[in-house]
């Protein structure tokens, strides 16, 4: 069972992906991704909302971003920036797993930084799995893995397999 962390913690954390988005902008990441205007994305393990905010800028008035995080500080950091950008298509989750989203619903699910921290990685990906259209994409990144880590611990439990290895990500489509 996984829990949040305190919340000094989570604010080090924050001010560490700050630094992180000034070096890389996180647009880059997901414009390699394929994000698109009028997509619905998941971004599972939200955090401070560095990509939720940028997905929701991308996907625009037509599109939606649900931003998932155990972490009632992280839902709270996050709605404020979605509010501080004038964004009103980022609906926040809080939740360990489950989204409560239907079946086949999402364009593509942000796992970035994460993967290495879930205690249970298959459910969350049962869960991705549900709710991602037949041609959804799972987006991964985790520099506490190393390529052959997050590629086995994705495609070990049988539901994805690799589509694509970016510069920044990797892509996963539904098996
Ligand atoms: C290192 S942060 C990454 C945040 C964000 N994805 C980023 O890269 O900017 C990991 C986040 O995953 C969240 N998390 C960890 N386990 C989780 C779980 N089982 N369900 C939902 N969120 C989880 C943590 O609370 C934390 O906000």
């Amino acid at each position: 069972m996984d829990k949040p962390v305190v919340n000094l913690f989570f604010r080090l954390m924050g001010l560490h992906f700050w630094v992180r988005d000034l070096i890389l902008p996180r647009e880059k990441i997901l414009r390699e991704v394929g994000i698109q205007p009028g997509h619905i994305v998941v971004d599972f393990g939200c955090g401070t909302g560095s990509y939720s905010v940028v997905a929701g800028q991308i996907v625009g008035p037509s599109g939606k971003v649900y931003a998932l995080d155990i972490n009632p500080f992280a839902i709270e950091t996050t709605s404020k920036a979605a509010q501080k950008k004038g964004l009103s298509n980022i609906e926040t989750i809080c939740s360990d797993c489950t989204t409560g989203l239907k079946n086949e619903s999402v364009d593509v699910a942000l796992l970035y930084d994460t993967l290495h921290t879930l205690s249970e990685p298959q459910a969350v990906q049962q869960e991705l799995h549900r709710v991602l259209k037949p041609d959804g994409v799972l987006s991964v990144s985790d520099h506490h893995l190393k390529q052959e880590q997050i590629i086995s611990r994705i495609t070990e439990v049988g539901l994805f397999k690799l589509e694509e290895k970016g510069k920044y990500t990797y892509s996963f489509t539904k098996i």
